[in-house]
């Protein structure tokens, strides 16, 4: 039984990590952690940690834990991970991974001095379903040359009360092109198994809706929209010379697939697409009775890293890979500010993001 401390106990730990938890074998919550006081015993007590910590080098310190999830805001992720490493924990870090390469570098070089131990990126879509299913029937090569991806991720989050402060600024991890498109530039690689090698972006009202595109290697190109201030929507397509595949994540029965020269509305299609609806109705009543696929991603995220820790096998999302994410996401930022599209082996877009911040910072003062 792996004993786990979870640093940061907010909005994804409450509603998505500790719910998921309850529905992993082999590991226990026993300590958590949140500098504010009242959260941390309200979630506490609902979760029932036996442990509590306001400071979470106390956690990583005198825990007990075999194993840490970093769950606080990107800014302190990287400072909470390298001390849970060299505590000799295996670590759990939610996305993004950091907000520099450098720290990243860092966090990738210790890791390697541990390599006993197992660190992982909470890229929670590699887990979904749906995806998995999506990756599969490309890496099959069903839909022949990929030529197009089009992706939406789109939220109500900033409608409502109690949006974080540091949600709303790219500078400490938010906006929509850090929140929600890290996320896809992650599900890019992971579907296609190729990397971006030119991307652009377009980001407004405070970044809370963003557009992107880029190119990936071997020539398929991406055209994807974010939004923290609208009706929810999270969907993946993916166009290939021979068909074409539709994903709708926030659907049980999503996963739609159809043959070129084949049309969506034609009437033989639309039956068999009935059909398949219908026949998937029972699962699709049992999966929504358990949270549906969207919280069964990360009970999935976690059964995976748990098995990497018992089973000493690879981690499904490594350090490399959220560096990857991140290198994407200072570029598209790059591209946003200078609207000019940024090549991904060239780009000093940390060097740029590092520079914007500071005279971000001195017209805010
Ligand atoms: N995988 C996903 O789908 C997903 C979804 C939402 C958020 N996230 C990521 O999870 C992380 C947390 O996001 P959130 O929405 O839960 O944020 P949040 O603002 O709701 O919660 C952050 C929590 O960390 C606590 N905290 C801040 N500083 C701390 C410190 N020094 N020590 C201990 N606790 C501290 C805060 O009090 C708060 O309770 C972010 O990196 C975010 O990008 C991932």
């Amino acid at each position: 039984m792996i004993r786990l401390g979870l640093i940061g106990c907010g909005g994804v730990a409450e509603s998505r990590h500790l719910p998921a938890l309850r529905r992993v074998r082999g590991v226990r919550v026993a300590a958590l952690a949140d500098v504010d006081p009242s959260r941390l015993e309200r979630v506490a007590r609902r979760f029932g940690a036996a442990r509590r910590y306001e400071n979470y080098s106390d956690l990583i310190e005198g825990g007990d834990v075999d194993a840490v999830a970093v769950c606080v805001p990107p800014t302190l992720h990287a400072d909470a991970a390298r001390a849970a490493l060299d505590a000799g924990k295996h670590v759990f870090i939610e996305k993004p991974l950091a907000l520099g390469l450098a720290e990243c570098d860092r966090l990738i070089e210790a890791a390697e001095a541990r390599r006993a131990l197992k660190v992982t990126v909470g890229f929670n879509l590699r887990a979904h379903r749906l995806v998995r299913a999506a990756r599969e029937i490309v890496g099959r090569g069903e839909l022949g040359e990929v030529k197009l991806v089009g992706t939406t991720f789109t939220s109500g989050a900033r409608l409502g009360e109690g949006f974080a402060d540091w949600r709303t600024r790219r500078e400490s991890g938010g906006g929509a092109l850090f929140e929600q498109g890290s996320h896809h530039f992650d599900l890019l690689r992971f579907l296609l198994g190729r990397e971006a090698e030119e991307v652009s972006a377009a980001s407004g009202r405070a970044d809370e809706t963003a557009t992107f595109m880029a190119r990936m290697e071997g020539g398929a190109q991406v055209v994807s929209a974010f939004s923290e201030g609208t009706a929810e929507s999270h969907a993946v397509e993916v166009y290939g010379a021979r068909g074409r595949l539709r994903v709708s994540l926030y659907r049980a029965d999503g996963l739609e697939q159809f043959r070129v020269g084949e049309y969506a509305g034609a009437p033989r299609v639309r039956l068999r697409e009935a059909v398949r609806t219908l026949r998937a109705l029972p699962r699709v009543m049992q999966r929504s009775a358990r949270g549906g696929d969207q919280l069964e991603s990360y009970a999935e995220e976690w059964r995976q890293f748990v098995g990497a820790i018992t089973r000493d096998a690879p981690v499904a999302c490594t350090l490399r890979d959220g560096r990857r994410a991140l290198e994407i996401a200072l570029a598209a930022w790059e591209s946003s500010a200078t609207r000019r599209a940024v090549r991904l082996d060239d780009t000093k877009a940390e060097e740029f993001c590092q520079q914007w911040t500071a005279k971000h910072q001195e017209t805010q003062a």
